[in-house]
C-alpha cells in the first residue's frame, strides 16, 4: 500500500513547525536568506555516494536508478555522508534523470559514463514522451523525505532537480557531450521546438521539486551543470526563462532556491536574476568577484575546486581559508565545492574539510 494516491495535496501555507524552528537555527539556513551564522556552513554536492565504501557495498547488487526508487536505499545513502561529514545539510540522493524515467523516457545511468538515452530527442513527435510528473509517479521520493527528516532532526534536507538546458542536453545528444553541438544546432535552427522542449523540461522539473518540498525537504538546488557552455545571450534567450518559470513556483514555499552551474562566471548576475536566493559558483571565479557579479544581494555557494584534496594539509588549509575569507564578501556564504566530490577524493579529507570550515 502506497500512501498519498488520492489527489489532495498537503497544506502549502505558511512553514512547518519543524521549519519554522530550523530557519530561525540552521547555519545552512540562515546563510542562505543572506545572515552570517555563528559558523560557516558545508556541505559537498555529490556528497552521497561516490566515495563512501559503505556506499558502494549497499549499492553492488542495484541499478542506479533502482536504488533511487527504493526509499529505504535512498534514506540510507543520503544519511550515510551525514554520518561521516557532519556537513550542514543533507543532499537527497536521486539523480536529475529520475523524472524523465518516472515519465516513461527510456534512459539509463551506465557507470563510468553517464545518463544513456535510447531515443534522443530531434523531432517534434518526440515530445510527446515528456508528460508532466504526477506525485504518483514518484510515490518513494515523499516517502523517503518523510524517513529523511524524522532522522535528521535539526540538519536540513535538500531537494534537488536538473535545469532544463542540462536535461535538454542529455536528451538531444542521447548521452554526455563535451560541446553540446546537437543541443545548440536544434536551439538556433527550430527555437520553437526548443522553447516547447525546455516548457516540457520545466515543468517535470517543477512537479520532482514539488514532490519534495511538499514531502518536507528543507531548501531546493537547480543544478544546471552544463549552461556554462553559453554566452550570456544566449542564455538569456534561450534558457533562462524556463528556469525562471522552475524557481518562481517555490517563491512561496519558504525554502531557499540555489541556482548552480559549472563555468558559469559570465552567466552569474543572470543566474541569480532568474529568481535564485543563492547562486553556486564552480572554483573559476572568487567568491568576492562572484559575489560581485551577482549583484551583492544574495547569497552565494561555493567555491574549492574539488581537486584541493589531494593537495598537501597546508596548501589544502590555506585555500578552505581563503574561500571563506572572500565568502565573507556576499550577504551570506554556504562552503561547497565549486562541482562535485571527485571520486577518488579521501573521505577523511572531506571530514577534515568541515572541521577547517567550521573552525574558520
Ligand atoms: O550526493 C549527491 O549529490 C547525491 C545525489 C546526486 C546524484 N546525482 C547521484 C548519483 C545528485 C545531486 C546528482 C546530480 C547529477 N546527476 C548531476 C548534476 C550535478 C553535477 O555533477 O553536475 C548530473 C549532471 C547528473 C547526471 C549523472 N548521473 C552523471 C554525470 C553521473 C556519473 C556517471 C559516472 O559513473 O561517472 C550520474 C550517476 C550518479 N548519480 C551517481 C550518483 C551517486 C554514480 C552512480 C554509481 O554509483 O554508479
Amino acid at each position: 500500500m502506497s500512501l498519498g494516491t488520492t489527489a489532495v495535496a498537503p497544506p502549502r501555507s505558511g512553514l512547518s513547525p519543524r521549519r519554522r524552528g530550523l530557519t530561525a537555527t540552521s547555519p545552512f539556513l540562515r546563510a542562505a536568506a543572506g545572515d552570517r551564522p555563528e559558523r560557516v556552513p558545508v556541505w559537498f554536492m555529490r556528497q552521497a555516494g561516490r566515495v563512501l565504501p559503505e556506499y558502494r557495498a549497499l549499492r553492488a547488487t542495484t541499478a542506479m536508478l533502482d536504488s533511487c526508487r527504493n526509499a529505504e536505499m535512498v534514506t540510507e545513502i543520503t544519511l550515510q555522508p551525514v554520518r561521516r561529514f557532519r556537513p550542514d545539510a543533507a543532499i537527497f540522493f536521486s539523480d536529475i534523470v529520475l523524472p524523465l524515467a518516472a515519465v516513461g523516457v527510456d534512459v539509463d545511468i551506465v557507470a563510468g559514463v553517464g545518463p544513456v538515452v535510447a531515443q534522443p530527442i530531434r523531432a517534434r513527435a518526440d515530445l510527446d514522451v515528456l508528460r508532466p510528473l504526477q506525485p504518483d509517479d514518484v510515490p518513494y521520493v515523499s516517502t523517503a523525505v518523510g524517513m529523511l527528516i524524522r532522522e535528521l532532526g535539526e540538519t536540513p534536507l535538500i531537494g534537488f532537480a536538473g535545469a532544463p538546458f542540462t536535461l535538454a542536453s542529455y536528451l538531444i545528444e542521447g548521452g554526455p557531450s563535451r560541446s553540446h553541438t546537437r543541443t545548440k544546432a536544434l536551439m538556433y535552427s527550430d527555437p520553437e521546438l526548443w522553447h516547447d522542449l525546455l516548457g516540457r523540461l520545466a515543468e517535470i522539473t517543477t512537479g520532482f521539486l514539488r514532490v519534495q518540498v511538499d514531502a518536507g525537504a528543507d531548501a531546493v538546488q537547480l543544478f544546471d551543470s552544463w549552461a556554462g557552455a553559453l554566452n550570456e545571450d544566449d542564455y538569456l534567450r534561450y534558457v533562462a526563462p524556463h528556469s525562471a518559470r522552475v524557481l518562481s513556483a517555490f517563491a512561496d514555499d519558504g525554502v531557499p532556491r540555489i541556482h548552480f552551474g559549472v563555468n558559469t562566471g559570465q552567466l552569474l548576475g543572470a543566474m541569480g536574476a532568474a529568481g535564485a536566493d543563492v547562486v553556486g559558483v564552480d572554483w573559476r571565479v572568487p567568491l568576492d568577484e562572484a559575489a560581485l557579479r551577482v549583484g551583492g544581494d544574495r547569497a552565494v555557494q561555493g567555491n574549492l575546486d574539488p581537486a584541493t584534496v589531494f593537495a598537501p594539509a597546508d596548501v589544502l588549509a590555506e585555500k578552505v581559508r581563503d574561500v571563506c575569507r572572500r565568502g565573507a564578501a556576499a550577504p551570506g556564504h554556504i562552503f561547497n565545492f565549486g562541482h562535485g566530490v571527485l571520486p577518488e577524493s579521501d573521505p577523511g579529507v572531506l571530514a577534515h574539510i568541515v572541521d577547517l570550515v567550521h573552525e574558520f
